[in-house]
């Protein structure tokens, strides 16, 4: 299977989350909305990092023969380390580690060796300078927006100020660093998240627990633009 790359840093990308995908279902799920997916955003709970547990690469390998698109892996793991390489394997495209567990810079480096595309992820307390020090070795940031764990949770706007100070500080460097959010964006919320500077959305409820989920992911996606210069 040819994957689509994961295109050029900066640009709007939606990215469905299969959290809220029908399980006993994946590939169909995925392949209906296809259309709307720039990425497919792959939640993997360690049971340990979070207080829940999803999957891990056998799933992932499964999921690549039923879509050529970019899989950005969310890493929710304590030790993602041990795991990198597999994911890879199982055909992970970018695989993202929290900066929470430590021992970041050598998982960059390990990521990057395995010919990934790197993100790092801060959870909704976890200050801006935190990350900042990685930002010019990485490819991705993800800025919480929900406590990880669990799909269906509310927006933490109050997340929207770290958002504004790394994309001025992307902007300031000319860094090739997608900025992304995660967690409780929906037709409300994705103008929010993108006026203060997130160009990847993820979105599982807004797009999975929807009656038609393509249709919702459309309405998703013109949302998040309407507000695009
Ligand atoms: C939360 C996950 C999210 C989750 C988002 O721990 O990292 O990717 O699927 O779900 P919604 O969009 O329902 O908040
Ligand atoms: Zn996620």
């Amino acid at each position: 299977m040819t994957v689509i790359d994961a295109g050029p840093a900066g640009e709007f990308r939606l990215a469905p989350s299969i959290l809220s995908a029908d399980f006993g279902n994946l590939g169909h799920d995925v392949a209906l909305i296809d259309a709307e997916t720039d990425w497919l955003h792959v939640d993997v709970m360690d049971g340990h990092f979070v207080p829940n547990v999803s999957l891990g690469p056998p799933v992932v390998a499964s999921l690549r023969r039923y879509s050529s698109r970019f899989f950005d892996c969310h890493l929710m793991m304590s030790e993602p380390g041990r795991y990198l390489e597999a994911f890879a394997r199982s055909g992970a495209n970018g695989c993202t580690v929290h900066v929470e567990v430590g021992g970041t810079a050598g998982l960059i480096e390990e990521a990057h060796a395995l010919g990934l595309r790197v993100g790092l992820a801060a959870n909704p307390d976890t200050p801006f300078h935190a990350v900042a020090p990685f930002l010019g070795d990485i490819d991705l940031l993800l800025l919480m927006t929900v406590f990880p764990g669990f799909g269906g949770q509310s927006f933490m706007a109050e997340v929207m100020e770290k958002v504004e100070e790394a994309r001025r500080e992307i902007d300031r460097n000319a860094l090739l660093v997608d900025l992304e959010v995660d967690g409780g964006i929906d037709v409300a919320t994705a103008p929010i998240a993108v006026r203060a500077g997130a160009n990847v959305l993820v979105a599982g409820s807004a797009i999975f627990a929807r009656q038609d989920p393509l249709a919702a992911a459309a309405t998703l996606r013109a949302a998040a633009l309407s507000v695009v210069s």
